[in-house]
């Protein structure tokens, strides 16, 4: 089947009112495009459950500090289209501003309570409110069965869940894991900001994961003094946080399964990267 891409509301619906009779539904990735391999496995766990699948291409300038990236994100519209296009897209929903946005910035926004002032709201104060009021509205724009996010923005991800139950939305959230290159650098469209020498200084954060993960048994205070002390000793690589979390992202427990969370500025760049970990004894040691 072509590929159709829809600009407005009105286009969307159009191509997609032949779908909404299906029972299997619509699947849905929403994404600021520059596509790699990671949004690729997004659309693939979409695909398989949806009758169609739609990915929008929307840089949402709400979710983007004074001093952060938007202007310059990058935007390869043609090589995005391709990757959908090879990932089965039925519809790439890339709206401009103003259909997202129609009165301008909105005064009505989601909130996205506490919890998005810890990890990395700290550093991006109005990220997560920026970021779930462009998913809310991409939710009511689409109105999809099933959207799939990656697990690389995993306080993102836990935040949309968060924001689907308690708001009530009837979309199923799903979580997939994220791709990493063959050296462990996880993959991420800002990647294409690094020069060759901070790609390698950018390893260090998929190493302080590593070594975090290593001494998981000795609990969550040497997880995270290992971790940052990978971080703090890596040259050009500057330690925004390294926390361990519970897996809902509240305290670590001291035994069982954790997640490891970490940020850093390598040059220009800000990276963020997270890993599980297995905390305290297990096997029936615990
Ligand atoms: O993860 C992203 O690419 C963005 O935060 C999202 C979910 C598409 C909202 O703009």
């Amino acid at each position: 089947m072509t590929m159709l891409v829809a600009r407005t509301r009105d286009e969307l619906d159009t191509a997609l009112k032949p779908f909404r009779t299906d029972q299997a539904g619509i699947g849905f990735v929403p994404t600021m495009g520059a596509l790699h391999a990671g949004h690729a496995a997004l659309m693939r766990a979409a695909r398989e459950p949806a009758s169609a699948l739609v990915a929008s291409i929307f840089v949402n300038p709400l979710q983007f500090g004074p001093d952060e990236d938007f202007s310059r994100y990058p935007r390869p519209f043609e090589t995005d289209l391709e990757l959908c296009s090879a990932e089965g897209v039925d519809v790439v929903f890339a709206p401009p501003y103003d259909v997202v946005y129609p009165t301008g910035d909105p005064a009505v926004t989601v909130d996205p309570g506490p919890s998005a002032d810890d990890l990395e709201g700290v550093s991006r104060p109005g990220h997560f409110r920026g970021v779930l009021t462009v998913v809310a509205k991409l939710f009511g724009l689409v109105r999809p069965d099933l959207a799939v996010f990656g697990q690389k923005d995993y306080q993102q991800l836990a935040l949309i869940e968060a924001m689907t139950r308690d708001l009530s939305m009837a979309i199923e959230i799903v979580g997939i894991p994220h791709v990493r290159e063959p050296d462990g650098l996880a993959l991420s469209s800002r990647n294409t900001y690094l020069a060759a020498h901070e790609r390698e200084q950018a390893l260090a954060l998929v190493a302080a994961l590593r070594a975090g993960a290593e001494v998981g048994s000795a609990g969550p205070d040497a997880v995270r003094r290992v971790g940052r002390a990978v971080l703090e000793a890596a040259v050009g690589v500057d330690l925004d946080y390294f926390e361990v979390r519970a897996t809902d992202l509240g305290p670590a427990p001291e035994s069982g399964i954790g997640r490891m969370l970490t940020a850093a500025q390598v040059g220009a760049t800000r990276l963020i990267d997270n890993m599980a970990v297995q905390l305290g004894m297990h096997n029936g040691e615990e």
